[in-house]
């Protein structure tokens, strides 16, 4: 095994003075290919991955000290200093031509398509328009998943995509998505920033609460092959009124000493300190004995369907509704070990994998105590016991994020699995083992392993139970209800195969009645449009038959509650089972978030305040699905004209 990978801090390309005199953080970052270790180095060479990396200041060139991993180095944040970011796509060889994908992209999806120029906003390609894979520029644009009032121009919309400025773009290619001018001028007039070839500058206002958040690309079509070829990382908001500082010991009434610390900008590498607060990604994958990444390029792979690249306007010939990787790569190496001292840790976990729920199982680790403090939107009200509460187990779907505290004080000296019981399959809720097959136990039923040694020092860290987390100031009442439907559509060639996840609008109340779902593809006019300012009930009515991760854009919500439905196929209804009262959202649900679970034959009701005008989206975060149909542009404020 390997020890763990502790991303390092993304290094800032300086500091910078924006009108009004306030300062922000300023960074370079490129994406760029490069080959990394990822399995065992006794068996298998470097795995060629993309990954995230800064550009600094640093050498006589300005392009210096570039350094990337997968995942990519950590963004750290201050709470209201504003990050600005050159994000640069810098897929291209040694002599500045690009490179092509890593990975097969099936083209009979509604994607980014350079080749088939701006006409991407409106057609979705067909075989005969694009026969064959695609060898051509990538597209790239970064999102920060978690990040809240940030302007539309700068949030990564999926159609701003930009391919890298090389030497060889054929003339004939688009070289931006259909929104890129129009975030870019959007830009030029608030910040004063140029976007040019091959890069855009986003900016962060980092005015939320303290948070774990991330960064990926969010490219049309494009976002499962583009993320799992690497491009992914960490992004931490600290400080301010929800921050570590805001956290008292009840013991003292002082500010309590949480697990630390965490990596720093100017940190060595590897580190020659101590960390006990780490970033840990995991992520599924597939190899080829020669060590390169494997992601399907024919649905042979799963449903026995031939490929590659059946002939045919209609259905998705390659699109593969899920992957599920039989290696876990957790922070770039699969299945490393990490040596801990018998003391409390914390742990922000991030499921990164591309369609996987997690069930993270500390319960193979004997006198272990695992309390959950935050997710997505930062602290929850109040620590939650989960060795107590949930047999040291929890659920993370994709993009979800869990702050966790482990304590090891009570742990034998000795090596222990931290294992995983979510399935090697779709996730349908319910108990592992009996409701589902588990994952297999020699290999994705194992995410890491814990060295569990003697603490060099006493354990100066404040005991959970004792945390006073900082308040929750509760949202506003809903004043609109909006009911929505998560849908799939199956193919008209093979009855078994999905050939589209989707999303709808629903009309009527199911709360009081029928509702009747309408399909939406991502091309269809925005049917949520919020009013700036306005709080909503948001409802997700799950007619499929698996869960889904639930992610909106710009915004932090509050997951409300649960209840079963009745769904009728035929007739495209749903209604809610008024024999069934709600649920309230689990314990580490609470607080805010910024992705949920809707579970299959329920409806996932969340609260949503929206504050900045602008284009965003609303998705599933299985990859697969949200590269499928499964995710709707929405606009809070004005429609565009
Ligand atoms: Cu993590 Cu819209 O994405
Ligand atoms: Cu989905």
């Amino acid at each position: 095994l390997t020890p763990l990978l502790i991303p390092p801090v993304m290094p800032k390309a300086g500091t910078i003075k924006m009108q009004g005199g306030k300062q922000a953080d300023y960074y370079e970052i490129s994406v760029r290919q490069f080959a990394q270790q990822i399995l065992p180095a006794d068996l298998f060479p470097p795995t060629t991955v993309w990954g995230y990396g800064a550009v600094t200041s640093a050498s006589k060139n300005g392009r210096g000290l570039l350094i990337h991993n997968a995942p990519s180095l950590t963004i750290e944040a201050n709470w209201k200093r504003p990050v600005r970011i050159k994000w640069m796509n810098e897929l291209l060889d040694a002599s500045g031509n690009f490179l092509p994908h890593i990975l097969p992209v099936d083209q009979t999806l509604h994607w980014a398509n350079p080749p088939g120029g701006l006409a991407e906003r409106d057609t979705r390609p067909t075989f005969a328009s694009t026969p064959g894979p695609y060898t051509g520029p990538v597209p790239i644009v970064t999102h920060v998943h978690g990040a809240v009032g940030v302007g539309d121009e700068s949030d990564g919309y999926a159609e701003a995509w930009y391919l890298p400025a090389a030497g060889n773009l054929p003339a004939s290619y688009a070289t931006e998505g259909t929104w890129y001018n129009f975030f870019a001028s959007k830009a030029a007039a608030k910040f004063g920033v140029t976007w040019g070839p091959g890069f855009a500058t986003f900016q962060y206002p980092n005015d939320q609460r303290a948070a774990t958040i991330w960064y990926h690309d969010h490219t049309l079509g494009m976002t499962r092959v583009n993320v799992y070829a690497g491009p992914a990382g960490f992004y931490i908001i600290r400080g301010g009124p929800d921050g570590d500082g805001a956290v008292i010991d009840t013991r003292s009434g002082n500010q309590a000493v949480l697990p630390g610390p965490g990596p720093k900008e100017n940190d060595k590498f590897p580190p020659n300190k101590t960390y006990y607060e780490i970033p840990i990604a995991i992520q599924d994958r597939s190899f080829n004995t020669n060590g390169s990444l494997f992601y399907p390029d024919t649905r042979a792979f799963f449903d026995g369907i031939p490929g590659p690249y059946i002939p045919d306007t209609d259905i998705s010939p390659i699109w593969n509704p899920e992957f599920f990787g039989n290696m876990m790569m957790v922070n770039g190496n699969t299945w490393p070990f990490q040596t801990v001292e018998r003391r409390r840790y914390r742990f922000r976990f991030l499921n990164g994998c591309q369609s996987r729920f997690l069930i993270l199982d500390f319960s193979n680790i004997p006198g272990v105590a695992v309390w959950a403090i935050g997710n997505e939107g930062g602290f929850l009200a109040a620590p939650v016991n989960l060795t107590v509460t949930n047999g040291n187990h929890l659920v993370m779907s994709p993009a979800e994020r869990a702050d966790l505290i482990v304590d090891f004080t009570n742990v034998p000296v000795g090596n222990y699995v931290l294992g995983n019981l979510g399935p090697d399959e779709p996730f349908g809720g319910g108990v592992p083992g009996i409701d589902f097959p588990v994952a297999d136990p020699v290999t994705t039923g194992q995410v890491m392993q814990f060295r569990v040694v003697p603490a060099v020092a006493p354990d100066p860290t404040t005991p959970p139970q004792f945390l006073q987390l900082p308040a929750i100031t509760p949202l506003p009442a809903a004043t609109i209800t909006r009911p929505l439907a998560l849908l799939e559509k199956l193919s008209e060639f093979f009855p078994d195969a999905p050939a589209e996840a989707l999303l709808g609008t629903v009309a009527g109340d199911p709360n009081t009645g029928v509702g009747t779902w309408t399909e939406l593809h991502w091309d269809d006019d925005v049917s949520e449009n919020p009013a700036v300012g306005a709080t909503e009930l948001w409802e997700f009515y799950n007619a499929t038959p698996d869960a889904h991760p639930m992610h909106v854009h710009e915004v932090a919500f509050e997951v409300v509650n649960r209840q079963p439905i009745l769904v009728d196929e035929a007739t495209q209804q749903v209604q809610v089972d008024i024999g069934f009262a709600p649920n309230p959202p689990e314990a580490w649900e609470t607080g805010f978030k910024d992705t949920v679970i809707a579970y299959p034959g329920q409806v996932t009701r969340i609260r949503v305040q929206f504050k900045t005008s602008g284009q965003f989206v609303w998705h599933c975060h299985i990859v697969e699905h949200e590269d499928n149909e499964m995710m709707r542009p929405y606009r809070i404020g004005p429609l565009q004209p």
